[in-house]
């Protein structure tokens, strides 16, 4: 159980990182649940309604440093301090490499690479002054592998695996763990039309991913995995593994 706990989670308004506070939710932990989206604030009241610690939500924009500031400040007045960080807010522009438009790399990269830099100084920062934290970043299948398409995708997830890494050898010796969850294929609001449909069979389990099922990983790894860190957790139903042959080989 994590009463006592207090977890913070970004994009936290649906999809996977409202599945992620709801999960540490149901481990009795406080939870901030933050978005740019203004209805977090209520999807958290709904929460708050049913779970035993306290449940709040702000609105917060990981792109700019302001916003992520005035959101920690709220948090370390109101519960005095935090124990884990989910920086899950992300999403980007799927088109073939030579079609991206600088504005696509660059609001796919600002949004997921950027944002998670953003975030994750300013939570350091935080940890550092407290003497502990626990960081998850999420990555994606794309921080490894590229299934067409992924141009601008690819090379924020990729980026995000290797400031993981980073920040987890500079403060490894101070109580702080920084790793990062690639979700494989997952229903959300973002992943609903016809890209899941079409790739699902290409997974090797033959399904795609709940968010309830990869939730537990993330709480996982940001609570119990305490001697785990600089590491990303691939949940992708064997995707990255490698491709079952059709034939019988020797
Ligand atoms: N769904 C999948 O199959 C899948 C697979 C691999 C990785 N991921 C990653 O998981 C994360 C969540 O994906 P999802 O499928 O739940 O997406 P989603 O679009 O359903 O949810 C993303 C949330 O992030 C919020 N957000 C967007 N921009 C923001 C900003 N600037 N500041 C704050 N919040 C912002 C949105 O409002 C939304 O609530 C993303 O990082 C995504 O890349 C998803």
């Amino acid at each position: 159980m994590l009463d006592k706990k207090v977890a913070l989670i970004t994009g936290a308004a649906q999809g996977i990182g409202y599945g992620v506070s709801a999960a540490f939710a149901e481990q009795g932990a406080d939870v901030v649940l933050t978005d740019y989206q203004p209805s977090v604030v209520e999807v958290a009241q709904k929460l708050n309604a049913q779970s035993a610690g306290t449940i709040i939500g702000i609105v917060m924009d990981v792109t700019k440093d302001e916003s992520i500031d005035a959101a920690l400040k709220q948090v370390m007045s109101q519960f005095g301090r935090l124990d884990f960080v989910i920086n899950n807010a992300g999403g980007g522009v799927l088109k073939p490499f030579a079609e991206l438009t600088n504005d696509d790399f660059d609001k796919t990269v600002g949004l997921d690479l950027v944002g998670t830099f953003k975030c994750m100084r300013a939570e350091l920062q935080l940890f550092l002054k407290q003497g502990f934290g626990s960081i998850v970043n999420t990555g994606a299948l794309g921080s490894f592998y590229a299934p067409g398409g992924f141009g601008a995708y690819n090379a924020a997830k990729n980026g995000i695996m290797g400031m993981t890494q980073a920040a987890a050898v500079d403060y490894a010796d101070q109580n702080i763990r920084v790793n990062c969850v690639a979700p494989g294929l997952t229903k959300t609001p973002l992943n609903d039309g016809a890209f899941i449909e079409t790739m699902t069979p290409t997974v090797p389990m033959k399904r795609y991913e709940t968010v309830e099922e990869l939730a537990k990983v993330f709480v996982f790894v940001a609570s119990e995995a305490t001697f785990m860190t600089g590491q990303t957790v691939v949940i992708d139903g064997g995707v990255s593994a490698g491709m079952k042959a059709e034939a019988p080989h020797d």
